[in-house]
């Protein structure tokens, strides 16, 4: 009976444990791929249909969230760089990955939520693009016709060394860190691209062409963003150690299994409630 009772204590536990991780390992999926569909964020207008109104309100929130570093003239300042001749890709890139505005000038800009709505982070980077000719009007994001596995090709050779093939991500040396690519619109990746933030070299233009560009944001936001499973449950990616671990508790979930079941057989059932017979077990 006591063994019984033991079976029944370990195959409760390890269905806890397999459902704890089944469920950890489904929101690590979600949370992972659901972050920004790249189609939500397609259609920006471009810097010369910008509108009177929305420079004003690009004004506003410029005087309000960015002038007392980055100056009320958007020259800079000792505690931040002009953004003068930026262009307007530049400021929504900054803005739209959470990077701006700094809480203190000395923070190290990390990745966050837009502080922003989608239309207010526009009118401030047209706002400043409209100061000074130069830089890069906000990119469509376009992807249509973009050729994959070109893009695959491009991104190994020329990013993957920072980025890591995978896009999650990783340490450079010192401080520096090569972000991950993931949960970025295809807007945002066109943006980072063509306007080389920080330490990221420039590949736009030189290095790739338009076209380029294209086949790379696209592989960036379809195959790296969402990779196909081929042959298995999606784990969000989280590459082979988490996924071996899930497998690892469902085999051991399974093995307690039949372990119950084989323990099932070979004890007599009738009369387990009989507690006469439970004396003599
Ligand atoms: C608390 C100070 C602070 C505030 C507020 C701030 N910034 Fe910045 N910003 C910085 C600093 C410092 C850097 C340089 C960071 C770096 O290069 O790592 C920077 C960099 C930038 C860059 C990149 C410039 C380049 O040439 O690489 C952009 C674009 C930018 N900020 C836009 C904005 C906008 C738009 C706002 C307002 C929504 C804003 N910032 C608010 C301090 C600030
Ligand atoms: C030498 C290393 C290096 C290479 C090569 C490189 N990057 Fe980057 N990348 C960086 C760094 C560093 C940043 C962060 C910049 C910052 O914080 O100011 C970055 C930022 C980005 C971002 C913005 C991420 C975000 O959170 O908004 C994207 C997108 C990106 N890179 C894509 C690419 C693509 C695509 C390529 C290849 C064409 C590439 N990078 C090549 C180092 C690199």
């Amino acid at each position: 009976m006591m063994n019984r009772m033991l079976a029944k204590l370990i195959f409760g536990s390890a269905v806890l444990v397999t459902g704890i991780f089944g469920l950890s390992a489904f929101a690590s999926a979600t949370t992972s791929t659901s972050t920004t569909d790249p189609a939500q964020v397609v259609a920006t207008p471009s810097a010369s249909s910008a509108k009177a109104a929305d420079l004003a309100i690009g004004k506003t929130l410029f005087d309000e969230n960015c002038s007392s570093c980055h100056g009320i003239d958007a020259d800079g300042s000792s505690l931040a760089p002009s953004l003068l001749g930026g262009g307007a890709a530049m400021v929504d890139l900054w803005v739209s990955s959470g990077w701006m505005p700094l809480a203190v000038p000395t923070a190290q800009p990390s990745r966050g939520t837009d502080k922003f709505s989608r239309s207010q982070t526009i009118a401030i980077a047209n706002y400043v693009a409209s100061l000074k000719a130069g830089g890069l009007a906000i990119p469509t994001g376009d992807i249509t016709g973009a050729n994959l596995s070109l893009g695959q090709e491009l991104f190994s050779e020329n990013c993957a060394g920072c980025h890591t093939i995978t896009g999650a991500g990783d340490a450079l040396s010192g401080e520096l860190n090569a972000p991950s690519l993931h949960g970025l619109t295809t807007t945002q990746i066109t943006e980072a691209i063509e306007t080389a933030p920080g330490a990221m070299p420039r590949f736009y233009p030189g290095a790739l062409t338009k076209a380029q560009v294209r086949d790379v944001v696209a592989y960036v936001s379809k195959s790296i963003d969402h990779p196909a499973n081929v042959g298995g449950i999606g784990l969000g990616g989280n590459g082979p150690v988490a996924e071996g671990f899930v497998g690892l508790f469902l085999g051991v979930g399974a093995c307690l299994l039949f372990a119950l079941w084989v323990g099932d057989r070979s004890e007599p059932d009738e009369g387990s409630e009989d507690p006469q017979r439970e004396a003599h077990v």
